[in-house]
C-alpha cells in the first residue's frame, strides 16, 4: 500500500515535472524569444518600437487578455512556482555521473538563474504590463519612458536589464539542452553534442538581441517619437 502510494506520488511529480519542462519551452521560451526580437526594433528608432506596442494595443481588449492569460501568465506562473518548488526540494543533481563537474555547475547555474528570474520578472511585469492596466494607458511601456528609466539613477535599471536578458537567455539556452535529453529527443552522445551547440547559439543570439534592444533605447533621443506640438506645427 505504502509502495503503491509512493509510486503514485512519484508518477504525479513525474507528470508535473514534464509539464514544467514543457512550459519552459512552449509557450514561455517561445514568448521570450519573440519578445526580445520585437523589443530589438528599438534599434530602428522610437517609431518602430512604439509601432510594436501600438500593434498589441490595437488587438481587441478581451481577445488580448485571453491571449495573455492563457499563452503567457498561467504557463509562466506555473513554471515559476513549480520551478521554485523544484529548487526548494533541491533534488537530484549530476554529481558523480558521466556529466562531471562542469555539467553539474551549469545545472546549478540554471537553478540560480531561476531564483533570480522569479523576482526579476515580478518586478519587470509589474512595472510594465500591470502598470499599463492599472493606469489605463500605455505611455509607461513606450520608448520615451524606457529611455528615461534606463538612463536615470546612474543606469541602475540598465544594469538590471542587462542581467535579466543574460540570465533569461542562459536559463532558456541551457533549458533547451536539458529539455531535449528529458524528452528523449537527443539520446546519443553525438546528438547531445549537436544540441549543445544549438543551445549555446540560442543563448548567444538571445543575449545579443536583448542587449541590442537595450542599446536601441540609448542611441535615440527619447523625444524623437513625440508628435509635433501645436506651436511647432503653426510655425511650419
Ligand atoms: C530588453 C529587455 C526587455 C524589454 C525592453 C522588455 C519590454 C517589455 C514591455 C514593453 C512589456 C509590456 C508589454 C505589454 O504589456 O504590451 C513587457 C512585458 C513582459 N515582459 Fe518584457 N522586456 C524585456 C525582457 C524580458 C525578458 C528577458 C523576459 C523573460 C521572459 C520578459 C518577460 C515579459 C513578460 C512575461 C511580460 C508580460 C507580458 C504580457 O502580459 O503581455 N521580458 N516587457
Ligand atoms: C520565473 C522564474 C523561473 C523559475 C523559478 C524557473 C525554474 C526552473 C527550474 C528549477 C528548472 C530546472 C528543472 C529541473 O531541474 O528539472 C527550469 C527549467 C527550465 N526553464 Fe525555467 N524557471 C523560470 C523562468 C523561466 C523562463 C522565463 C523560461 C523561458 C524563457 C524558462 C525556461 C525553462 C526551460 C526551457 C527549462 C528546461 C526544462 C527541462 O529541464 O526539461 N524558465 N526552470
Amino acid at each position: 500500500m505504502k509502495a503503491e502510494m509512493s509510486l503514485a506520488l512519484n508518477r504525479e511529480s513525474f507528470f508535473w515535472h514534464k509539464v514544467h519542462s514543457l512550459t519552459g519551452v512552449i509557450p514561455v521560451g517561445y514568448y521570450m524569444a519573440q519578445h526580445l526580437v520585437l523589443n530589438s526594433f528599438t534599434l530602428g528608432g522610437p517609431e518602430k518600437f512604439n509601432g510594436v506596442i501600438e500593434f498589441f494595443e490595437g488587438i481587441p481588449k478581451h481577445f488580448l487578455i485571453v491571449l495573455e492569460v492563457f499563452a503567457i501568465w498561467l504557463p509562466l506562473i506555473f513554471h515559476a512556482i513549480y520551478g521554485m518548488f523544484i529548487i526548494g526540494r533541491s533534488q537530484q543533481n549530476f554529481i558523480g555521473t558521466k556529466y562531471g563537474w562542469s555539467q553539474n555547475r551549469m545545472y546549478t547555474f540554471q537553478r540560480y538563474s531561476g531564483i533570480f528570474l522569479f523576482f526579476a520578472l515580478i518586478f519587470h511585469v509589474s512595472t510594465t504590463t500591470v502598470q499599463k492596466y492599472i493606469t489605463g494607458n500605455a505611455e509607461a511601456i513606450k520608448y520615451a519612458a524606457w529611455h528615461d528609466k534606463l538612463t536615470a539613477n546612474g543606469g541602475i535599471l540598465l544594469i538590471f536589464y542587462v542581467l535579466l536578458v543574460l540570465t533569461a537567455s542562459y536559463h532558456l539556452g541551457y533549458g533547451i539542452w536539458n529539455f531535449c535529453i528529458r524528452w528523449g529527443i537527443t539520446v546519443t552522445d553525438a546528438a547531445q553534442a549537436r544540441i549543445q551547440k544549438l543551445a549555446f547559439a540560442v543563448f548567444i543570439f538571445l543575449t545579443l538581441t536583448g542587449w541590442g534592444a537595450l542599446a536601441g533605447f540609448l542611441i535615440h533621443p527619447s523625444t524623437a517619437a513625440a508628435p509635433p506640438t501645436v506651436q511647432a506645427s503653426l510655425v511650419r
